[in-house]
């Protein structure tokens, strides 16, 4: 028998973390991966596909400018539903919480094909923090009929909401899979501007996009960023910012043509996993950057005023410092002023994962499917 696994996705960090679930089902003769993306990302996904040699079956294109959620949601809804009633999976495979995995799983629910959810049981236990968020992971784990969790504590959440132990895995996150096929020493940038950098100062990294942070919020990190500069002459800030307008109108006109700041477009994925790897510090609201920059043993300031990832917090490597200028230049200031406070953050402690997460989420559906009868070793952390 084999497998038929859909493999659904549309944004950047998803292509990231799903690509090598999708290198190790393909590995296996007992799968037979098919991949479709919604787009709701057109150009940052097209460079993972790329990087990754991804090759869609389907690709749904839906992103638009400045797109709202209920008209991206409708469309990757019934575009999904469209391909699953054509070419019925035997499962779906979704990752995270954006608005193509909810409505991947709301689509194979429609269709009565079973949901398998990758990055499974991540809870801020706010419905509106991070927004949309929660309530797209929440809602697809309802649904979800295998669940791929990257820790432990996450195993715990999905427990506390009913679902059924057998059908929880713990693998550790895909994204450090990932991260080992991406960093590397001799590594050479394609950005001219990285590529010339000599990194002998300290590099701080920014990257933010979260929607309940845009307006007021943007603008207090933006400055706390300036103030921060100030201080410390010897940092400079490289700055990749999103590609949402929405974001952008913020950021540029508060922090372009300003000394030691360099605003970059969106980096290609090996590129940004290299340039953490060189930094002194990354400031970030992003979700998956948590996740990373730990791995790296980069310290990661949150500009968030809660994580669905506490691990890394409780390991010491990421700090929350909330959204207002004062506290976030407050932290940043005793950090990279105070070695030792510097020296006990930065330390390679990595409780998401060893690099074997897909090999684990393969096994699990050998597992969950009844070809084999051994559950796959899980992740401890
Ligand atoms: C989405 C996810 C968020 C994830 C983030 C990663 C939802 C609700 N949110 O947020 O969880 O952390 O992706 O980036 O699913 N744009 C382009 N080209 C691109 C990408 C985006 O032009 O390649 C612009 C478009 O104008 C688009 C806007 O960015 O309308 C916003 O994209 P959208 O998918 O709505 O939200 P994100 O903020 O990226």
């Amino acid at each position: 028998m084999t497998i038929k696994v859909f493999t659904v996705f549309g944004v950047r960090p998803e292509a990231v973390k799903m690509a090598p679930v999708i290198a190790e089902l393909s590995r296996r003769p007992e799968f037979a991966v098919v991949t479709c993306v919604t787009g709701q990302h057109r150009q940052m996904l097209d460079q993972v596909l790329k990087l990754f040699h991804i090759q869609p079956r389907y690709d749904l294109n839906i992103m638009r400018d400045r797109q709202d959620l209920p008209a991206t949601f409708s469309r990757a809804l019934t575009g999904l539903d469209d391909i699953f009633r054509a070419d019925r999976p035997d499962i779906v495979l979704v990752h995270g919480d954006t608005l193509t995995t909810f409505a991947g799983s709301f689509a194979a629910f429609l269709n009565q094909v079973p949901v398998g959810h990758v990055e499974a049981g991540l809870r801020t236990h706010n419905k509106y923090l991070p927004f949309p968020e929660e309530m797209n992971r929440k809602l697809t784990g309802s649904l979800a009929d295998v669940h791929f969790a990257p820790t432990n504590a996450c195993r715990a959440n999905l427990l506390r909401e009913g679902v059924q132990e057998e059908s929880i895995y713990v693998t550790g996150n895909t994204v450090i899979d990932a991260l080992r096929t991406t960093v590397s020493e001799a590594y050479e940038f394609h950005n001219p501007i990285l590529r010339e950098m000599s990194f002998t100062g300290r590099v701080l990294v920014v990257e933010v996009h979260r929607r309940e942070n845009w307006g007021e919020p943007m603008r207090q990190m933006s400055l706390a960023i300036t103030d921060i500069l100030g201080k410390f002459p010897d940092c400079r800030v490289i700055f990749p910012v999103h590609l949402n307008p929405v974001v952008r109108d913020v950021v540029y006109p508060l922090l372009s043509g300003q000394d030691r700041i360099t605003l970059l477009d969106p980096l290609d994925t090996d590129d940004f996993h290299n340039l953490m790897a060189r930094s002194h510090l990354v400031l970030t609201d992003s979700g998956g950057l948590q996740e990373e920059a730990p791995s790296l043993g980069v310290p990661v300031l949150v500009m968030r005023n809660n994580t669905e990832r506490p691990e890394a917090v409780e390991t010491g490597t990421v700090k929350l410092v909330g959204t207002e200028r004062e506290g976030i230049v407050a932290v940043a200031i005793e950090l990279l002023a105070n070695k030792t406070s510097y020296q006990a953050m930065a330390k390679a402690v990595n409780p998401y994962g060893d690099g074997k997460a897909s090999v684990r989420v393969a096994e699990g559906l050998l597992h969950n499917f009844g070809m084999t009868t051994i559950r796959p070793e899980e992740w401890k952390y």
